[in-house]
């Protein structure tokens, strides 16, 4: 890792994943690179970094957002989710986590941590989806194995459980 010019840096101080970090950044620095490199939370992925294929996708101030469009420097004093928020201190897997284990909603993993991101805030604004809307939600997101279809189901499966309308298992 390159040494760190403490003159160029800016101190940052934000809540990641319900713990207080702390550390240095320059002005430039991308939060994703800020994430992995310097605090060592790797599930926040990096593929285009020119927020095209999602896979960066974390929630600040519970909102998904592109973490290679975001300066480190702009999460000082914000609340940062990852993927590893996701299961809690006991690790259980969420609802949605399960549901995508069960319908194949993933296949090597890595844009999975993005979509878990984007569809864990689009499912709090819309809690009931038409399998239309959960594939134009989806459109932000590229998955080079292209297992989509599995992903949807997963996704209607969890917003059907959710509204009481059977579990991880519907089909
Ligand atoms: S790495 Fe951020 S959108 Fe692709
Ligand atoms: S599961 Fe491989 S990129 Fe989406």
């Amino acid at each position: 890792m390159p040494k760190l010019n403490r003159e160029a840096q800016h101190r940052i101080n934000f809540t990641l994943n319900g713990a207080k970090v702390t550390g240095f950044a320059e002005p430039r620095m991308l939060l994703t690179d800020f994430l992995r490199q310097q605090l060592g939370v790797t599930g926040c992925h990096v593929g285009c970094e020119h927020g095209v294929c999602g896979a960066c996708t974390l929630h600040i101030d519970g909102k998904a957002q592109r973490g290679c469009l975001t300066l480190a420097v702009q999460a000082d004093g914000c609340n940062v989710d990852t993927v590893e928020s996701l299961a809690g201190r006991e690790e259980e897997l969420t609802d949605l986590q399960q549901a995508f284990q069960k319908h194949h909603g993933l296949q090597c993993g890595y844009c999975t941590p993005g979509v878990l991101m984007s569809v864990s805030d689009y499912l709090t604004r819309n809690p009931d989806p038409t399998e239309e809307e959960i594939r134009d939600m989806l459109s932000g997101h590229l998955c080079r194995c292209t297992g989509y279809a599995g992903m949807v189901h997963a996704i209607l499966a969890t917003a059907r459980g959710r509204l009481g309308e059977g579990g991880v298992g519907i089909e």
